[in-house]
């Protein structure tokens, strides 16, 4: 697709694979909106970016619906949702409570689901779309503490193909990017420590990974796309 005023939506666009995606595709000519539900952040990424901010939570439907209608109002019918907020608790299953759990669920499936029902029925109307879901290494193997994080990341990757069946008919593209571990706010914010060294993946990375696979003619597409660092070193 040609990217240029291409209408785009990234969940998540305050930091991390989100900002980066919006900075990489804004500069390549698309018309970007953003969301996040810290109302700071938001603000100050936007503004940064140049591009449209819109406090929303995913999890939350009615912010859902309202970010599609505002959507629509600011930049018009929309070609690419990246459904890129997520957040992780990783704990042991004897150590897991309701409560987190609920709540990487509510973000990384619940919130992705409702973004895409409502992004599914434009794209079916336009019978044209692409719609990037950012899920994980995490989505291809279980691992020590993976319960909710691990466990949503995999539901991720089931609805990704549920949804890619369903659409792949009405020209609607459907993606999965897998990073592996990439340097974000995304460790201290789960809770777990990360080591910074050049070595590690950026969030850019993975931009130029989401960029890629959107420019690539409409004739063709990549179902999923694993990135890895070559030679990482802790
Ligand atoms: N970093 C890694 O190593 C890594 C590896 C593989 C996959 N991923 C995936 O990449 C995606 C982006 O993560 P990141 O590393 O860039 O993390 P990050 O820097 O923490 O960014 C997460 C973004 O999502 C937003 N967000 C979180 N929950 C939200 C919600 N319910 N509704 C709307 N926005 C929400 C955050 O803003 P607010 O908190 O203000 O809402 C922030 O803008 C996630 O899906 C993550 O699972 C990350």
């Amino acid at each position: 697709m040609d990217l240029k005023n291409a209408v785009v939506l990234i969940t998540g666009g305050t930091s991390g694979i989100g900002r980066a995606a919006a900075q990489m595709l804004a500069q390549a000519g698309a018309k970007v909106a953003i969301t996040g539900r810290d109302p700071q952040r938001l603000q100050e990424a936007a503004s940064a970016l140049g591009v449209v901010g819109i406090q929303a939570d995913v999890a939350n439907e009615a912010d859902v619906l309202r970010t599609f209608r505002e959507v629509k109002e600011k930049l018009g019918d929309l070609d690419v949702l990246i459904n890129n907020a997520g957040i992780g608790v990783l704990k042991e299953l004897t150590e897991m409570d309701r409560a987190s759990f609920d709540e990487v669920f509510a973000t990384n499936v619940t919130g992705v689901m409702l973004m895409s029902r409502e992004a599914a029925k434009i794209f079916k109307e336009r019978k044209r779309g692409n719609l990037i879901n950012i899920a994980s290494t995490a989505s291809l193997r279980g691992a020590p503490k993976g319960t909710a994080y691990y466990g949503s990341k995999f539901a991720l990757r089931g609805m990704t193909e549920c949804w890619r069946a369903e659409l792949r008919k009405y020209n609607v593209r459907v993606f999965l990017v897998n990073p592996s571990e990439v340097i974000t706010d995304f460790a201290r914010r789960a809770g777990f420590p990360q080591i910074d060294n050049p070595s590690k993946l950026q969030s850019e990375d993975i931009a130029h990974m989401i960029k890629a696979v959107l420019e690539m003619n409409d004739r063709g597409f990549t179902p999923e796309l694993s990135v890895f660092a070559t030679n990482p070193v802790d």
